[in-house]
């Protein structure tokens, strides 16, 4: 194994099965090096209180990062649109949930929000920038992790002096950086958490073996935009 494939990686946590595991790495390296890296949040708790919107709650990542920024203290609001997605990103400990097919502005003002300091867009680029730029506190954070269609105007951030940043978590592999063996560092945190209990696997659905009539029905979830959680597949038919 080459140094950096290794520094990437980390043991399984001892409680969760292969599935349970598998579910888990891809999006917790997003949903940690997006509050703890990118938006310079604390693991440990001192921006406690401090407001963070997930676009996209319900979701891969969004299941993850919600649970990571309540043990970060944060006070965590995410979007889900069916009852299902509501009551999923409740459980994983949520303390708001807004409605995503519904204005945004007006349900965080009836929760007492007039601005959020942080978000984190799982979602769209695009379609959430001009309501990002509206959402978000002066001097705030912003990170995504869907790439753009479309030109963003940065402007749009500027009156307020708001920072945005991208997460994409295979800069650090891809680009070999110095930081890399955080990745590893991360995993075993995540392994940690899981193990005491602190962190539940975000394991939804396991679709069986790998066949291509499995990779065929997980796709076509997928691609409905409303998976719920994680989808897993293991072993061969
Ligand atoms: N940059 C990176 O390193 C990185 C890493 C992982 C994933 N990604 C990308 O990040 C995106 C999210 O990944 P994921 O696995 O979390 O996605 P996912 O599991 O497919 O997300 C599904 C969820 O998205 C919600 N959703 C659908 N339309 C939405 C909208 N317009 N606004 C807000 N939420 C909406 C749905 O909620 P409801 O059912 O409640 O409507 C659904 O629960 C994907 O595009 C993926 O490719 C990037």
């Amino acid at each position: 194994m080459s140094r950096w494939t290794s520094a990437s990686a980390a043991a399984i946590p001892d409680s969760l099965s292969f599935a349970e595991a598998a579910a888990l790495p891809l999006t917790s390296l997003t949903a940690w090096e997006s509050q703890f890296d990118r938006l310079g949040l604390d693991p440990d708790g001192a921006e406690a209180g401090s407001s963070l919107l997930f676009l996209g709650g319900a979701g891969g990542v969004g299941s993850i990062a919600i649970q990571l920024a309540r043990l970060a203290g944060l006070t965590v609001i995410a979007t889900a649109s069916r009852p299902e997605s509501r009551a999923w990103v409740r459980e994983l400990g949520a303390q708001h949930v807004i409605d995503h097919s519904q204005p945004l502005a007006p349900q965080l003002a009836a929760l007492g929000f007039n601005a959020v300091d942080t978000i984190a867009n799982f979602a769209d680029s695009d379609a959430y920038w001009a309501v990002m730029a509206e959402l978000i506190q002066h001097q705030g954070a912003i990170v995504a992790i869907v790439g753009n269609r479309h030109p963003l105007d940065l402007n749009l951030l500027r009156d307020k002096s708001v920072r945005f940043t991208w997460e994409f978590m295979f800069t650090r592999a891809k680009h070999r950086t110095a930081d890399l063996a955080q990745q590893g560092a991360i995993l075993d945190a995540v392994a940690d958490l899981i193990d005491t209990g602190r962190l539940r696997t975000t394991l939804r659905t396991h679709l069986g073996p790998i066949s291509a009539a499995n990779l065929h029905q997980a796709h076509t979830q997928l691609e409905t935009g409303r998976t719920i959680g994680k989808l897993v597949l293991e072993g061969w038919p």
